[in-house]
């Protein structure tokens, strides 16, 4: 259907004094004796393109044309409004491409996040998720381009997959057959099953990355991983998209400098392309949110060894929910209370307690701390988390014997380690998080397009 997008309509001038073919759907409508004004929307733009239709004149108005979601094709004139100079449409034509009854769920004009996480299918027609996604998808090109950039390979790392990267015990299964009695032991079970052993959906492709990056150098991925975890909180699905780089040649120092200088390119590449979801999001959302995002990027990132952390902590005035001691993970609170309270800025925490993270990670000499970090932001708290990784043999499969891990599992991974191994590092960026953080969305469940929660799924 030959047509013009409205968002050309607002914003390239030749169109003015033209006759065009726009279409979209009607978001409102008021009606007189002598004259009806429609707001149209094709998706484009957060604008609405008015439609001006003189009743005296030949444009015959179809009664269902002037309702809420019905969608249109309009041929008629482009105008510039008198009073504001903005771009209209005096109609000569309108089509009704199809109907919508009075029961349309987006009849009121403001609709609380809540109500309408009810009916996903519907809330991307509002103006609230056509800016998300719109800025979602950039984000996303400006991921890629900043890799490609750089001369990192693209990988897809497999979602179905044998092993549990982070040991966590937080995968979904994923079986052909459910278990009965009829098997004697899960061993025999899991031999009867599709892939003749235990799987399951992957929590991160960081494993396979790794494979890569030891033979292409500088890799990533960017595919979602799942996490069967149970907590419902306002930062997590079950269902995720991930970046996840893997860098040879690389220790703790160089992953933090890279890792910031991705977040100012995502950043500034956002506020450069998306000038009209910023204000809605400034407006609506946010407060204050163009300048905290200014400051990102004008500003250096702060880093901070977990043990000051736990020092600063311990000092604050403030009641922990949770009680702060040298060894311990840091809840929401402690990280939120660091990065918004402490430095009011992103901050890299650094060298972790070794038996609080992963086996992968590089084992720092002083024997209880490890190369790992956490980049935490105010209003969000964790966005990334990575570390260098162990590249010493006999020093990966102690880590591994004192978390009580099976080595048989590993085998392609230890291998790493035998052919030829070197320093390297990587870091997993949680893609709904940092949308989050750039857009002031609260609850991760309004910046994917269907969340998969606890309980919830479509
Ligand atoms: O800190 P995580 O668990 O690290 C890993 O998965 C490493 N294997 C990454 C690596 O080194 N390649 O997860 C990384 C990031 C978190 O910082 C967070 O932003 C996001 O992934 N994330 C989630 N996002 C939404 N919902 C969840 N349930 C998430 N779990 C992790």
């Amino acid at each position: 259907m030959k047509h013009t997008d409205i968002k050309d309509i607002f914003t390239k001038k030749e169109y003015i004094g033209t006759t065009v073919t726009v279409c979209g759907w009607v978001r409102t409508a008021r009606d007189s004796k002598n004259v009806a004004f429609l707001a149209l929307n094709d998706g484009t733009t957060l604008q609405h393109l008015q439609i001006v239709i003189d009743k005296n004149g030949d444009c015959v108005l179809p009664e269902e044309a002037a309702k809420l979601g019905t969608s249109l094709k309009i041929i008629g004139k482009v105008v510039a409004n008198e009073n504001h100079g903005t771009p209209e449409i005096n109609a000569e034509e309108i089509t009704v491409l199809g109907i919508c009854p009075p029961d349309y769920p987006l009849q009121k004009k403001f609709q609380k996040l809540e109500t309408l996480r009810e009916i996903p299918h519907i809330r991307v027609r509002t103006n609230t998720f056509n800016a998300v996604f719109r800025v979602r998808s950039v984000m996303a090109a400006a991921i890629h381009r900043f890799f490609q950039d750089r001369g990192f390979v693209y990988m897809n790392t497999p979602l179905i997959t044998g092993s549990d990267c982070e040991g966590a015990g937080e995968m979904f299964k994923v079986t052909t057959i459910g278990y009965s009695d009829k098997y004697k032991s899960a061993e025999e079970y899991y031999a009867d099953d599709f892939f003749g052993r235990k799987a399951g959906l992957s929590v991160s492709g960081q494993l396979e990355g790794e494979v890569a990056a030891m033979a292409l150098g500088k890799i990533y991925t960017f595919g979602p991983s799942f996490r069967a975890e149970k907590s419902n909180t306002l930062r997590h699905v079950a269902e995720f998209w991930h970046i996840e780089p893997e860098i040879a040649f690389c220790e703790l120092p160089d992953l933090i400098e890279f890792a910031e200088e991705m977040i100012k390119y995502i950043i500034r590449d956002y506020m450069e392309k998306c000038p009209e979801e910023l204000k809605f999001f400034e407006e609506r959302v946010e407060k204050g949110l163009t300048e905290k995002l200014l400051n990102v990027v004008n500003n250096d990132f702060a880093v901070v060894d977990y043990t000051d952390a736990i020092e600063l902590l311990k000092k604050a005035d403030v009641q922990f929910e949770y009680p702060v001691e040298w060894g311990c993970d840091l809840q929401s609170e402690h990280e939120r209370y660091i990065t918004e309270k402490i430095y009011n800025k992103p901050v890299f925490l650094i060298n972790y307690p070794k038996d609080i993270k992963s086996f992968y990670m590089k084992q720092n000499p002083d024997g209880r701390t490890v190369a790992a970090t956490d980049l935490l932001v105010p209003g969000v708290g964790e966005i990334i988390g990575g570390s260098e990784r162990e590249s010493d043999l006999t020093k990966l499969l102690n880590a591994m014997k004192d978390k009580g891990m099976s080595t048989d599992d590993y085998k392609d991974y230890l291998d790493l380690r035998k052919y030829g191994t070197v320093p390297h590092a990587g870091f997993g960026l949680g893609f709904e998080r940092i949308i989050m953080y750039c857009t002031g969305m609260q609850n991760i469940r309004d910046v994917i397009f269907y969340p998969r929660t606890v309980g919830n799924i479509r």
